[in-house]
């Protein structure tokens, strides 16, 4: 049932949408432009906005002054990959400045990792996540269209060596291939101390979807606990978090499930997210956006601005449709919008 929206004109106090959801996770792409071309996330053609349309780090850093007093305290940044944005440990320093951000992290797919890694860090990076769907270099080229495990797994253990911790990894699980990859991946894991997580293929790549090609969360539980034994769910596992966080009997670690498909979190969904063409989306699924951009560029009407996220968050829908036949795919495929 939708709720009556609050203070739908005030520049602080949170983020509240039709749902009693609250607002406090701003994830922003940084650049469309990727380094690989992962076949459930972008076509192998595209065409890359010109650098010109995008978002300057002044511009976003703005953007996150006026949404912290709205109760925006995380921020993630994403692409394309992040790390293709000339400089981004300076929009890192940038944000760590604002009153109330508390929480920095960074999706990459790892390849310019190992020369990034240390300035990042230096720069107050908390947390980060890698993205690696396999330890085979014939799939990694398959699943990746280019080379480059060998960078990953170097990028990996560079960020291990500067001190980032935990670092997590994300692999995406596609019937016919997660099968196969699984537990290596899982393994890899457990011995060099890093957080895996399977994520369930989502409908927004340029690819075909298609429900039977998930790999379904409880199946990797199962390969898993095969694998190297009892699991148990993680004592201080947050249930408003996407993954389902797991710990190995054996001392083995955690890693976590994002059971988009067979699970949906929508109903604890916290999250908005910033376009590095400036538009605002209040679901990674979301059919319409709102163009901030001339708010940040043309003028510093920052009333205008928190409204404007406001009004955003407050036209939020229930959740994807992913299940339904209801469900539409958006136009932009999951590099334009940043995961
Ligand atoms: P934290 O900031 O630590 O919570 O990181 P995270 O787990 O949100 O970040 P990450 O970028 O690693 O996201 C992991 C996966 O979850 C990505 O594949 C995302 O596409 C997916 N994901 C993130 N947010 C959402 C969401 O709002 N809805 C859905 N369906 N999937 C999401
Ligand atoms: N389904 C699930 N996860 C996806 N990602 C990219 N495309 C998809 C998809 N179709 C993941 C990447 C990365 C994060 C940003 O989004 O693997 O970890
Ligand atoms: Fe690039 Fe990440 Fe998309 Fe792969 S998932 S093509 S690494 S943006």
């Amino acid at each position: 049932m939708r709720l009556p929206i609050p203070n739908l004109n005030s520049n602080t106090g949170p983020l509240v949408d039709g749902y009693g959801r609250i607002h406090n996770n701003l994830r922003v792409s940084v650049t469309d432009r990727c380094n690989l071309r992962c076949t459930y996330c972008m076509p192998e053609e595209v065409v890359f906005r010109d650098r010109s349309e995008l978002l300057s780090f002044e511009e976003i850093t703005h953007f996150v002054r006026v949404a912290a007093p709205l109760g925006i305290d995380k921020v993630r940044l994403t692409g394309g990959e992040p790390l293709m944005r000339r400089d981004l440990a300076k929009l890192v320093v940038m944000l760590k400045e604002i009153p109330g951000i508390r929480d920095i992290g960074v999706t990459t797919n790892g390849i310019l990792l190992a020369d990034q890694a240390q300035a990042l860090h230096d720069a107050g990076l908390e947390r980060l996540n890698v993205s690696l769907d396999t330890l085979d270099p014939g799939r990694f080229r398959e699943l990746t269209r280019r080379d480059g495990l060998d960078k990953v797994l170097a990028g990996l253990a560079e960020a291990k060596r500067v001190g980032f911790e935990p670092i997590k990894i994300n692999a995406v699980s596609i019937r016919g291939v997660t099968e196969r990859d699984a537990v290596p991946l899982a393994g890899f894991a457990r011995e060099n101390n890093y957080e895996m997580r399977f994520i369930e293929y989502m409908p927004i790549g340029a690819d075909s979807w298609e429900r039977d090609k998930v790999f379904f969360a409880h199946e990797i539980l199962a390969l898993l606990e095969e694998e190297f034994g009892p699991i148990s769910p993680a004592p201080d596992y947050d249930p408003r978090s996407p993954a389902m966080d797991f710990v190995y009997a054996d001392g083995g670690g955690r890693f976590g499930l994002i059971a988009s498909i067979s699970r949906p979190f929508c109903r604890s969904c916290n999250r908005i997210r910033l376009t590095a063409d400036g538009k605002l989306r209040h679901c990674l699924f979301a059919l319409d956006e709102v163009d901030v951009k001339p708010l940040l560029r043309d003028g510093h009407d920052d009333i205008a601005l928190a409204a404007s996220i406001r009004a955003n968050v407050a036209s939020k829908w229930e959740g994807h449709e992913i299940n339904t036949s209801r469900f539409v795919k958006p136009e932009r495929t999951m590099h334009a919008i940043g995961g």
